[in-house]
């Protein structure tokens, strides 16, 4: 069994950006600029966001924290992402979710010009994906590909089995891991919370991706010997025993799991850490094809 690293894969997509980001820098270019909107104080988004941004300092990008209050209007927010929209110095904007119940997730994410939308979840970003066009793709599938790509993990003609049908992770990871590519081309099973024989659809899988976030659930009589299982599940389950108060529990029974396995990601230290490098490789590729036109 080998662990998927996320650590380590995370750091060489990030250091490859800071090398990029310090080069434009030595031109006299400006670097790129994320604008991260956190609405609200939930516990587990001011953590994310304050990641994001952490990340995007440390690889030399600018970064903008737009905060606003739980009851701000949907107006407003759509009014502030308007004017990011507007702002010729920022090439990302993305909104954290989950939003607050008043405010609509697809108005907001509508209202983000596809050319800023480094989260990939604007319809235009999901049709070009859904078509095999270049756009950007939702950062933790996009995350998942590239640690695919880095260890060279075989998949043409595997059968994957996706557990969740969520927008952010389960429907897109399903549909690039079906696509045409050297890390793709699998024979892909999409399970849901109404999926009848999922036990038996799963143990006949050469690669689960679990991304239900249900602490534990993907168990050992679930999963074949030699399958490859990545563990998108990141939940906060009480634990008294950390100075936090909770531990974070991915959607696999690791300890029981893993040792069945051929590859599998640890959570924390897995697919978490590959999201955040892959929102900034998103974020940089903005930054070109807005001030250069191409992603090369
Ligand atoms: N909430 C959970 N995952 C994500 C993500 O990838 N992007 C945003 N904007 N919000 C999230």
């Amino acid at each position: 069994m080998e662990l998927l690293d996320g650590k380590k894969v995370s750091k060489s997509v990030k250091d490859a950006l800071k090398l990029e980001t310090a080069r434009l820098r030595s031109l006299q270019l400006r670097a790129p600029h994320l604008a991260a909107i956190l609405i609200g104080h939930d516990g587990a988004s001011e953590t994310y966001v304050a990641s994001k941004i952490k990340n995007c300092e440390e690889t030399g990008f600018l970064s903008s924290l737009i905060r606003l209050p739980v009851e701000v209007s949907e107006k407003e927010v759509l009014d502030t992402i308007g004017q990011l929209n507007k702002r010729d110095d920022i090439d990302g904007i993305l909104v954290q979710l989950p939003l607050p119940v008043h405010v609509s997730e697809q108005q907001v994410i509508n209202s983000i010009d596809p050319a800023k939308d480094v989260d990939g979840f604007h319809p235009v970003s999901t049709g070009k994906m859904v078509q095999g066009m270049p756009t950007f793709i939702p950062a933790t599938p996009y995350g998942i590909m590239l640690m695919l790509e880095y260890y060279g993990i075989p998949t043409i003609g595997k059968h994957a089995v996706v557990i969740g049908r969520s927008n952010i992770v389960g429907r897109p990871i399903s549909i690039l891991l079906s696509q045409q590519g050297t890390y793709a081309n699998c024979t892909v099973t999409l399970c849901h919370s109404r999926t009848t024989n999922l036990k038996e659809i799963c143990s006949g899988a050469d690669i689960i991706v679990a991304a239900l976030g249900k602490p534990g659930f993907l168990t050992a009589d679930m999963v074949k010997e030699n399958a490859v299982v990545i563990d998108v599940g990141i939940t906060r389950v009480a634990d008294d025993s950390k100075k936090s108060g909770f531990a974070l529990k991915g959607d696999v029974d690791f300890i029981r799991v893993a040792p069945k396995c051929s590859y599998i990601t640890p959570v924390p230290g897995g697919v978490g850490l590959m999201t955040i490098a892959a929102l900034l490789k998103n974020t940089f590729n903005a930054y070109l094809l807005r001030t250069q036109g191409d992603t090369n």
